[in-house]
Order: structure tokens, then C-alpha cells, then sequence
């Protein structure tokens, strides 16, 4: 399954696991895949601590930095000088209070309350571009960073020729057709076609129909890799027919052993249907795949406040999803799951998913070449 991709990254297989955890990332790219970091839930402290570690564990390969370069975004919260928390608007911030305690979650206590503020000191910027820039810095301290990809905007052409001066791919999200060739012109390397049916950011189009839509438009000058709805050989398979080089994936590693989700979450994820992936603007005010909950169904209702602009939903997102942590709140819980959440259902291991996925490829191939032959 080696492609032209591999070769330019220096992996085995064209199988790129996205995770905000370290040990997904040195997993997947020691078993032969690419691991990219997921670097928007660390503050650029404990992201230079993240990288060191993941430096250490890797044995000498290169694995990726991801990070949030909005287009859209607060450009007031941006640039204040306060702490994020202390800008969130009263509305919000009451409704968000109102709907906790009336499901008698209770709140943090005074040290748990003081640790959930410096993480958001920390980290409360990064959806914004100055915050992405930050992380992109200490991303530029490790060499075997070899792969910087950014979601929720085209970079600029300034930030593609500064990362390339320095050795290092570059690619980005994409999950409208329009959005691969504002892409393609600011000289990314890589588009990660992303269908409706991934975990986190989504637009509406179905990866089947993305897919080639944006290798028509980009190929071969940039290598497409098809997201959303992937966790099995088969649908590589079916990603190598659509004219991709290779798969990009997110919720299948969420099940896995060395997935940060914690134990009341891994019982979430096990349990939730495919339909209970649903888009949702409760998390980042943008719209998120994510498995719903009593929390981000509140938000829906009328008479519900309207959702805040990156970076401040995620701010009460953060402060109430440690809550419910917390009180130990399943029925609250709601965080980012694509649609192939339906089909993960006992926890794995990152080295038994890639097995998987390998040898149900090879099956698929071996199946296919007859008909292919014809
Ligand atoms: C828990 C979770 C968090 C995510 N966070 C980000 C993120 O911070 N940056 C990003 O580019 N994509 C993020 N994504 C999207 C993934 O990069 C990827 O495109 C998506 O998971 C692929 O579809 P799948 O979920 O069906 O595998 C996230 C996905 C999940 C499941």
C-alpha cells in the first residue's frame, strides 16, 4: 500500500492516525503508520513536553503537528489582554451554570477549580491563529516534525513557504471542494478530504462524494487523503479507489487502550449508535461531529443562548465537560465521534487496529483483483 506519500514522509503505509494523545501517535507511526498530534488541547508548555516524549519513543521517525487556524473567529477574544474565562458573555455563561446545577452536577472544588483555570490560561487561545502560531513555534524546536496539517482554514502562503524553507510538509482539511483550491493555490502538500461523516469539525459532504471531487481538482500536484467514516481495511480500499493516497482517521483510535478518553467516556463511546454522532456547536461554536448528550442537546432547544465563536464556547465547553467528569455524568457526556462510532464496541489496542486494518486491505485487494483483471 506504499504511495507516492510515503516516500515524501518517510513511512510504511499512507494510514495517518490523528489523536490528541502522545501514545496513539508514537504507536501508530511505530507500527508502520504516521501519527499526527493533535496540538490544540495543550498550552504550549505542556505541548513542548508532549513532543519531547513522543521525540523519545518514536525511534527516529517523523510523525505531524495539527493545529486550528479559524477563519472564523473572535478577533476581540483574540487579542484582550484577560484570561479567556473572564470574557465569556453572561448569557452563555449562566446558561451553561443553570443547566449543571439543575442536573445536580456539582461544582468544582476551590483546587480542581484553580488547575481547570491555568489549563485554560494555558490553552484558551490556541483556536485562534495568534494561538496555532504559538504551537507551531514549538512544533519548529523538534525536528522529526515532518508534517504540520491546519483545520478550519486555508494557511496562508507565507506560513506554507516558511515551512517548507525549513524541510516540512504541510497540509490541510478541507470538506468543501472550493476549500481544496484555495488550499492547492497557498501551496499545501497535502489536502485531507473530509466527509461529513469524521469526527469533529465536519461540513455536509459525504466522504464517497468529497473524495473525488478534490483529487480532480488537485492532482497530482497535491496528495489527497480521504477522512471521515474509516476504521477498517475495506474502506482504504475503497479511499485507494477514489483517488487518494491514503486514509486519515480519528475515532477509531478513541477505543483504543492508549486513547486519552477516560474510563466513563470509553463506556460512552462503546455504547453510542452511529446516529448518536450528530453535529453539534456545543463544543467550539463551530460544527462538531460528536456523540450528543442531555448537555449538547440543551443547547438546541429554544430559547437557548446562541452558540460563541471560537475561542470562547470552547471555554465553557472545557470547564463543563470537567464537571461532568467529575460527578461522573454519562448522561452529559458529549465529546467528538464520527459515525464509525457505531461500530467500535470493546476497547483495542492502536498496534491491533493497524493489524486490522492491513490484513483486511490485503483481503480486499485480493478479492477485488479478479473483478479488476476482467
Ligand atoms: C476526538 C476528535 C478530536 C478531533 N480534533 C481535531 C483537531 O483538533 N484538529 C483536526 O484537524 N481534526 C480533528 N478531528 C478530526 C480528525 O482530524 C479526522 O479528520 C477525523 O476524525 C476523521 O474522521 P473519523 O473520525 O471518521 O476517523 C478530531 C476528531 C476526533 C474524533
Amino acid at each position: 500500500m506504499r504511495t507516492d506519500i510515503c516516500e515524501r514522509l518517510g513511512c510504511e503505509a499512507p494510514v495517518f492516525a490523528f489523536s490528541h494523545c502522545r501514545d496513539v501517535v508514537v504507536e501508530a507511526t511505530r507500527a508502520g503508520g504516521f501519527g499526527v498530534l493533535g496540538a490544540v488541547s495543550f498550552s504550549p508548555e505542556q505541548l513542548e513536553r508532549e513532543l519531547k516524549w513522543i521525540d523519545e519513543h518514536v525511534d527516529g521517525k517523523p510523525y505531524g503537528v495539527d493545529v486550528l487556524i479559524p477563519a472564523n473567529y473572535d478577533k476581540a477574544a483574540e487579542a484582550a489582554e484577560q484570561p479567556v474565562q473572564d470574557l465569556l458573555p453572561d448569557e452563555q455563561r449562566r446558561f451553561m451554570e443553570d443547566l449543571l446545577a439543575r442536573e445536580g452536577v456539582p461544582p468544582l472544588s476551590a483546587d480542581d477549580a484553580q488547575v481547570a483555570r491555568e489549563e485554560l490560561i494555558g490553552r484558551g487561545r490556541n483556536s485562534t491563529p495568534a494561538g496555532a502560531r504559538k504551537l507551531i513555534d514549538v512544533a519548529l524546536r523538534h525536528p522529526q516534525v515532518k508534517l504540520i496539517v491546519s483545520a478550519l482554514g486555508t494557511p496562508s502562503r507565507a506560513l506554507v513557504d516558511e515551512l517548507h524553507a525549513r524541510g516540512i510538509l504541510v497540509g490541510s482539511l478541507c470538506g468543501k471542494p472550493e476549500h481544496a483550491v484555495d488550499q492547492r493555490d497557498a501551496g499545501v502538500d497535502l489536502i485531507v478530504a473530509q466527509g461529513t461523516e469524521a469526527g469533529g469539525h465536519t461540513g455536509q459532504i459525504s466522504t464517497m462524494v468529497l473524495v473525488p471531487q478534490v483529487v480532480d481538482l488537485v492532482s497530482p500536484q497535491v496528495a489527497v487523503l480521504a477522512a471521515g467514516g474509516i476504521s477498517r481495511g475495506r474502506q482504504i480500499a475503497a479511499a485507494f479507489a477514489l483517488g487518494a493516497q491514503g486514509v486519515w482517521m480519528g475515532t477509531v483510535w478513541l477505543g483504543t487502550r492508549e486513547s486519552e478518553l477516560t474510563p466513563m467516556e470509553k463506556d460512552v463511546l462503546f455504547k453510542a449508535r452511529t446516529e448518536d454522532a450528530v453535529q453539534r456547536k456545543y463544543q467550539t461554536g463551530k460544527t462538531v461531529r460528536m456523540i450528543r448528550s442531555k448537555a449538547s442537546e440543551a443547547w438546541e432547544k429554544p430559547g437557548a443562548p446562541k452558540h460563541l465563536p471560537p475561542p470562547l464556547q470552547n471555554v465553557l465547553y472545557h470547564s463543563a465537560r470537567i464537571r461532568i467528569e467529575k460527578a461522573r455524568r454519562a448522561d452529559l457526556c458529549s465529546f467528538p465521534a464520527g459515525q464509525v462510532v457505531g461500530t467500535l464496541r470493546e476497547e483495542t489496542s492502536v498496534r491491533q487496529v493497524m493489524a486490522d486494518l492491513m490484513n483486511e486491505y490485503a483481503e480486499t485487494a485480493e478479492r477485488l483483483s479478479p473483478l479488476i483483471n476482467l
